[in-house]
């Protein structure tokens, strides 16, 4: 059955939110945030091919469609991206290994965020790779930079690096106040839903400030360390996991066991791990974009 195109998409997403909520990225403010934070650190010529690629609905505002790859991953033609959102350790094994790891569920090698990560910073870099006007490629690249923009953000929401056993806490029902839901989305969503409601006056936007003010102050001295890839490399997701997993271990399973009541304590002390992260995941993919589209002649990717 063919169905139009966005009637398709909407409904799939509305759906998806009604039945399986836990399984979304960073939810949408988390992307939205990631994204926003971004695009304030591009340079001028990644800016304008980040513009020229943008897809007409963003309105010229990557972070208004950095959730796509949320919305389109149940429709039929997107199903093959939905393993590719985050990537899950052996149960118990606080660490991450591009090799063990990096697999779909059916064990096919190379299927799993890191992955996807390198690979559309290749075809965004090849594409981009001699004149700064040459934009061509067999592949979509607007989608290759909704794809990268949306899986460098997921690869910073440690749970997203969680354990194979759990789903990366999506098995684990846990109370959220008063409310069920389940570890995963308490880290894709609740933190950051209650963080809005209690600190920032129900304004995604007061949030995203607050953050970009520490990037500029209180964090100032580690985000160039932030921005560096090992070896020239002009994307290195796997640090990002390795962080991940680490703070999955000290953090989100913390005290987090079936069935828990998280609360006030649980909350004021993850947060600052999850503004962080969206920090980390903004200047990180602002600095990835960057070194595609400004500096052509760097091609060791992976
Ligand atoms: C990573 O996993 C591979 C495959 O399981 C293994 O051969 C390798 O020794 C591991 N590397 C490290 C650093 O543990
Ligand atoms: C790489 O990108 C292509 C085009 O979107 C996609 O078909 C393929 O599955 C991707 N592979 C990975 C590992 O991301
Ligand atoms: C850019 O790449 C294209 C395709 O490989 C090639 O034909 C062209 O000569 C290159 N231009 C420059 C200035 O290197
Ligand atoms: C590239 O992908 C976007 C988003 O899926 C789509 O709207 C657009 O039509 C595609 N472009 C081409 C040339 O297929
Ligand atoms: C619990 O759910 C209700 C209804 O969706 C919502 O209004 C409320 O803010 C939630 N509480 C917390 C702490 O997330
Ligand atoms: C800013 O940084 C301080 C010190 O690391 C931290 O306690 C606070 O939670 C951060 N605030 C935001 C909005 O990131």
């Amino acid at each position: 059955m063919y169905v139009s195109g966005l009637w398709w998409i909407g409904r799939a997403h509305f759906f998806l939110l009604l039945l399986v909520p836990g399984i979304l990225g960073w939810g949408d403010e988390g992307h939205y945030a990631t994204c926003k934070i971004a695009q304030g650190y591009l340079t001028e010529e990644a800016l304008a091919a980040v513009k020229r690629l943008l897809p007409e609905s963003a309105g010229g505002d990557l972070a208004a469609v950095c959730s796509w790859p949320d919305d389109v991953r149940r429709t039929p033609n997107y199903r093959w991206s939905a393993g590719l959102h985050f990537v899950n350790p052996p149960d118990f094994q606080c660490n991450y290994n591009y090799s063990r790891d990096c697999h779909d569920s059916a064990g096919n090698k190379d299927r799993c965020v890191s992955a996807a990560i390198y690979n559309y910073t290749l075809q965004l870099s090849t594409a981009y790779r001699n004149d700064s006007s040459v934009l061509e490629s067999k592949y979509n690249l607007t989608e290759a930079l909704l794809f990268l923009s949306h899986f460098i953000g997921d690869i910073h929401q440690p749970l997203h690096v969680g354990f194979v056993g759990d789903k990366g806490g999506n098995s684990i029902v846990v109370y959220w106040y008063q409310n069920k839901t389940n570890l995963h989305r308490v880290w894709d969503d609740m933190i950051i839903y209650s963080a809005l409601n209690t600190f920032y006056d129900s304004d995604l936007t007061t949030m995203i400030q607050s953050i970009q003010r520490n990037i500029t102050d209180g964090w100032l001295n580690e985000v160039s360390s932030w921005r560096t890839c090992p070896n020239n490399y002009i994307a290195c997701p796997d640090p990002y996991a390795s962080e991940s997993i680490s703070l999955a271990c000290k953090y989100a399973y913390k005290n987090a066991t079936p069935g828990s009541t998280l609360g006030d304590d649980y909350f004021l002390t993850r947060l600052p791990i999850v503004e962080k992260r969206l920090a980390q995941g903004g200047i990180r993919l602002a600095a990835t974009l960057n070194r595609i589209f400004t500096h052509p002649s760097k091609i060791a990717v992976a």
